[in-house]
């Protein structure tokens, strides 16, 4: 009906989520509050794991993103639904393996680790890196010898296929941060280096072509140009290097414009090109692996907030006022992100007029959507801005010394807090 299966509107006209009436929600957790529904998240993992299943025989694996939603609750979920996880940072690290998420099914992305994250992770044997550049290959080399212990890797590769928007290209990838560019020839002197470094075992390669991607046809492509590299190196090199790890982008919905495909859809559509490609190309069935972050927890969640004013400039605009913004939900200020919001507790009510929803930090961008439809709002009112279960908790900061915002998440009718609302101490505890 809305953006989620897991989203409805009950006897009283409020939404719910899980089946939990989201104004009582607000009421018992307080605003603003993330609320995911833990029964859709499981059930996206489970589509990725079978389809995984039934497409490559089970000869791969989904590493949930860690970075578009991560605390200790998340990542034990992730553990239990057998999934493998996509980490890039120390914290990531520390977080999961405080979870106890296996380090054997941790890859460790990044493009500048630090020599303590590099040092950290080898330590705590995590299962593979995804190497991104040659300064990161020696360090990591020296690391290993120093620890005396082999370390799986992954180059990380830029196919030379953009696909950051609807539409995507086919070059000028070439200037990105991350990886290793094909084109110049870069990619191929990064693996026979690689190859040549005692303790690094060159395990396969690794891309991402973007985000919020509707089409299986840059997949399909990108998978097409990474087996012809693997064949590459077989043949300068004579190694047969054995996974292939195709990073996220699967899009999610934020609005009704947005019309993703069911992922197992992507997941068949770009098998039939591996197999295909592999078998022209003499290659065995590479293990592939998937990186989905945005699509495992986006949809599942919502944000609650509480308006606290309403604020109408004659023939400008209405702003509604809320007790949040930017400090748990910055895309709309970074880059126009675009998101649904309803009226939680009128969300039956015809959403006839036109607002702008704003925070409540020092900053005229502070805003969470600009002229967007809610039924007439007043204070008190509880808004829920949909689709915010990836990037938001990510990305929230302390600006104007507010503190972060709890996660709770719903199953079967009950809610537990993930993590709670921070409280002033916890913002002075670093403070000397
Ligand atoms: C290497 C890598 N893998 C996976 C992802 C997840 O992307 P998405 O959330 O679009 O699925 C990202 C996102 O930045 C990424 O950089």
């Amino acid at each position: 009906m809305f953006v989620s299966d897991c989203l409805q509107i009950n006897e009283s006209g409020h939404l719910t989520i899980g089946g939990m009436d989201t104004v009582a929600l607000a009421e018992q957790f307080g605003t603003p509050a993330y609320i995911m529904d833990e029964n859709q998240l499981r059930q996206n993992c489970r589509e990725y794991l079978r389809s995984i299943e039934q497409f490559y025989g089970g000869h791969g694996l989904p590493l949930y993103a860690s970075k578009a939603c991560c605390c200790t609750e998340i990542c034990r979920i992730m553990a239990e639904e057998g999934m493998g996880l996509d980490v890039c940072s120390g914290g990531e690290i520390f977080t999961a393996l405080r979870a106890g998420f296996p380090p054997e099914r941790m890859y460790f992305h990044g493009n500048n680790k630090t020599p303590a994250e590099i040092d950290y992770a080898v330590r705590e044997n995590i299962g593979h890196f995804v190497v991104d550049n040659l300064e990161e290959l020696r360090g990591l080399g020296a690391v290993a010898v120093a620890q005396g212990r082999r370390v799986r890797i992954l180059l990380r590769v830029k196919p030379g296929i953009d696909a950051h928007t609807h539409d995507f290209i086919k070059t000028g990838q070439i200037d990105s941060k991350f990886g290793f560019a094909l084109e110049t020839g870069e990619a191929l002197l990064a693996a026979e280096a690689a190859l040549q470094i005692p303790h690094l075992e060159l395990c396969g390669i690794h891309c991402h072509i973007g985000s919020q991607i509707f089409d299986a046809a840059p997949f399909e492509l990108a998978a097409e140009v990474m087996l012809g590299f693997l064949a590459q190196i077989k043949e300068r090199f004579g190694a047969e290097l054995g996974v292939l790890n195709l990073g996220g982008g699967f899009g999610i919905c934020y609005d009704e414009d947005d019309q993703p495909l069911p992922y197992a859809a992507y997941i068949e559509e770009v098998s039939k090109v591996v197999k295909a490609t592999a078998a022209r190309l003499g290659l065995a069935m590479p293990y592939i692996i998937v990186e989905p972050g945005r699509s495992i927890p986006g949809s599942t969640g919502v944000t609650l907030y509480r308006v606290g004013a309403v604020k109408e400039i004659p023939s400008v605009r209405t702003y509604v006022l809320i007790d949040g913004g930017m400090c748990d939900n910055p895309r709309y200020i970074l880059y126009g992100a675009k998101y649904r919001v309803l009226c939680a507790n009128k969300a039956a009510d015809p959403a006839d007029q036109m607002v702008t929803v704003a925070g409540r930090c020092c900053e005229s961008g502070d805003l969470i959507q600009e002229f967007t439809r809610l039924p007439a709002v007043k204070p008190g009112d509880v808004l829920a801005v949909l689709s915010t279960g990836a990037y938001n908790y990510a990305m929230a900061s302390h600006y104007n010394r507010i503190p972060n915002a709890p996660v709770i998440l719903v199953r079967d009718g009950i809610p537990r807090v993930a993590v709670r609302r921070e409280n002033y101490e916890d913002l002075c505890r670093n403070d000397l």
